[in-house]
Parts: structure tokens; C-alpha cells; sequence
């Protein structure tokens, strides 16, 4: 059979290390990603995996096992975390791995466990780490493959480190990338330092939502969804082509509105959403990574 031309590598790392036996890992680095006008706080956090067996591929992520225990006296459960460093690490050397995490607070209630825990840490703590895992969120392995991808929030964590591989180790490739951004503000932007770097590669293409500042046709909040309506014929034209991959990440809720605006987008170029769709799963296009 003739391989597929979006298949992804075969010999993915996988688990090497499991919560019974964490790799201890030391953060290097730890910084906030937001501006201290932003009502929220995500941190770029990483870790030293130097002196370990931990290696991972661009799309995969890690396990955080928090310290404690839950109310019911068990010990705190596993969390994952996307990779948002490409896999020769932020570092170019393979000897770090990053992640991006949101601080989760939902006043009255408890804050989050394991993304406090994390964002309270500094350099040179200790965190347990797992993993790592996911093998349905990687790169395409075929040079010049184009990539569509659609993040809210902390979902950009994965394309940080696709855009890191295309304009970094792969960067003699021609493939095109639009990049569908949503955040609430200006103050949000996260990795907005790097994004604006590729805005002057030949194939970017970058369309942001912040839903708090701009408004869409219909006077409400500008999300990714409307930016999809708004391109979706260079959107749809490059998904015609065998060597185009969709992908979305970020919160579960968005999922719904981010699919019925895709189907929305398809529908103006005349295409038949649901077989579209089919086509792309089928042929391992069509990846979504929500929690
Ligand atoms: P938890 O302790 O699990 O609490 C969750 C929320 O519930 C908090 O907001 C908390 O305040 C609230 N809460 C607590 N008690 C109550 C109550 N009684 N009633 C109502 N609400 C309550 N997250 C990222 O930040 N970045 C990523 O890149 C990322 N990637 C992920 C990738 C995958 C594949 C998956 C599955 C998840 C990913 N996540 C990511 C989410 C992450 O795993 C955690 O779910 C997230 O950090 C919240 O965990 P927590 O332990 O801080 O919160
Ligand atoms: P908003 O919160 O203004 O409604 P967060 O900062 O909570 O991680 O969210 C990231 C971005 O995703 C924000 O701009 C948020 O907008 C946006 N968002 C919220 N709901 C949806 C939705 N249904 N579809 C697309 N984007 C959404």
C-alpha cells in the first residue's frame, strides 16, 4: 500500500514514564505569558529532562502529578498538559520540555489543584512529570504538508511548537500555515512575541479573535469561528489539496461553536460539510484536541 501522505511517524515515544515511577524534573524556566492587565495568569513553565529518558514528538503531552490528596484522602489524579515546545526542546537540544498552563479559578470554589500548584512553582523546583503521551495530535511527517490550525487560549500550546518545527528545523519547506487565534484581550496574547516573527514568512497566515475587543458581523464577542467564515475560501481550497491538515485545540465548550462554524465556512464554499469532514478523518487530516 502506498503510504498516505499526512501519515505520521509510526515510532512515537510513548509513557516511558509512568505515575508509579515520575520522572523528577527541575523547572528551568517560568515566566507569565499574560500581562498583569489580563484577568487571567498562563505561564510558560519548563523543565530540565537533561539527565533522563524523556523524549516526545511536536503534539504530544505530559502527565503532572500534583502533590496531596483529594478530599477523599486519595492522592491528587494525573493531569495532562500540552507540549508547547517542538521536540528538539526550547533549548534546540533536546534537554527541555515545555508547557503552557492557564491558573484555573473558579471563585467560590477551590482554586485548581495541579495548575496552581504549578504556577506557584519557581526555577528550580521539582515537579513529578509523565508521559509522554498522544499519538493522534502529531506533525504531519510529509515535507510541505499545509496546516490549518484554530486555538483558543492555552489550545495554542501545541502549534507553538509546530510553528517553532516549520520556521526552525524544517524551515526549507513551502507548506502553508493559517493560524486561527482566539483570546480575550490584547493582554492574553500569549506567545504573541513569537506569532508576530512568522507574520514575515512566506505562507503565514495569522487570523486573531479577541473576543473582547472586536466585534463580529453581528455585533457579539469575535471568535476563531468568524475568522473561519472570513477566509473560508483560501481555508477550503487549501483543504482540497491531499496534503492539507486541519486541527484544533483548546477548551471542550468552544468545540461545538468552532465545528459549526467550520460547517458554516464549508457551506459558503459550496462543499458538503459532514462527507468533507468524513474524508479528512478518514485520511488522518482532522485532528482535535479539546479538555
Ligand atoms: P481542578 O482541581 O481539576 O479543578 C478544575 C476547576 O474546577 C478549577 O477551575 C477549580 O477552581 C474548579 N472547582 C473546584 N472545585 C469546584 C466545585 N466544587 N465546583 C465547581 N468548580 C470547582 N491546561 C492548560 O492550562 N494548558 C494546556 O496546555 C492543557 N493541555 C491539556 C491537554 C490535554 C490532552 C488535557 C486532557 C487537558 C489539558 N489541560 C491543559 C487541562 C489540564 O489538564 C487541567 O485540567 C487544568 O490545568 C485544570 O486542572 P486543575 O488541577 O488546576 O483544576
Ligand atoms: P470570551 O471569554 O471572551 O467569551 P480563555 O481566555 O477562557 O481561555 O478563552 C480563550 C478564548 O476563547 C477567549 O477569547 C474566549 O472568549 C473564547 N471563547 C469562549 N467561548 C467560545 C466559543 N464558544 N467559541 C469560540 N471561542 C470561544
Amino acid at each position: 500500500m502506498t503510504p498516505s501522505p499526512h501519515a505520521h511517524t509510526a515510532d512515537f515515544p510513548s509513557n516511558l514514564y509512568k505515575p508509579g515511577a515520575p520522572l523528577q524534573a527541575r523547572i528551568s524556566e517560568h515566566r507569565s505569558l499574560t500581562d498583569p492587565a489580563s484577568g487571567n495568569e498562563v505561564r510558560h513553565i519548563t523543565f530540565d529532562i537533561a539527565d533522563s529518558k524523556f523524549r516526545y514528538l511536536d503534539g504530544q503531552s505530559l502527565g503532572v502529578l500534583p502533590p496531596g490528596e483529594d478530599a477523599a484522602g486519595r492522592p491528587h489524579k494525573l493531569r495532562l498538559y500540552s507540549i508547547a515546545s517542538p521536540s528538539e526542546g526550547d533549548d534546540g537540544a533536546g534537554k527541555t520540555v515545555s508547557i503552557c498552563v492557564k491558573r484555573a479559578l473558579n471563585p467560590p470554589h477551590p482554586p485548581g489543584v495541579c495548575s496552581n500548584y504549578l504556577c506557584d512553582r519557581a526555577v528550580g523546583d521539582v515537579v513529578k512529570l509523565t508521559g509522554p503521551v498522544g499519538k493522534s495530535f502529531l506533525l504531519p511527517d510529509a515535507p510541505n504538508s499545509h496546516m490549518i490550525l484554530i486555538a483558543t487560549g492555552t489550545g495554542i500550546a501545541p502549534f507553538r511548537a509546530f510553528l517553532k518545527t516549520r520556521y526552525g528545523r524544517r524551515a526549507s519547506e513551502t507548506g502553508q500555515t493559517w493560524l486561527f487565534f482566539g483570546v480575550k484581550t490584547r493582554f492574553d496574547y500569549l506567545y504573541g512575541d513569537e506569532i508576530a516573527q512568522y507574520e514575515r514568512q512566506p505562507g503565514f497566515h495569522l487570523a486573531t479573535a479577541f473576543s473582547r475587543e472586536e466585534q463580529n458581523a453581528e455585533g457579539g464577542r469575535m471568535y476563531v469561528q468568524h475568522r473561519l467564515q472570513e477566509h473560508a475560501k483560501s481555508v477550503f481550497e487549501l483543504l482540497q489539496q491531499d496534503n492539507a491538515s486541519l486541527y484544533m485545540c483548546g477548551l471542550r465548550g468552544m468545540e461545538p461553536a468552532i465545528t459549526e462554524g467550520l460547517r458554516l465556512a464549508a457551506a459558503s464554499q459550496g462543499i458538503d460539510y459532514e462527507a468533507f469532514m468524513k474524508r479528512l478523518t478518514q485520511e488522518n487530516r482532522w485532528h482535535v484536541e479539546v479538555y
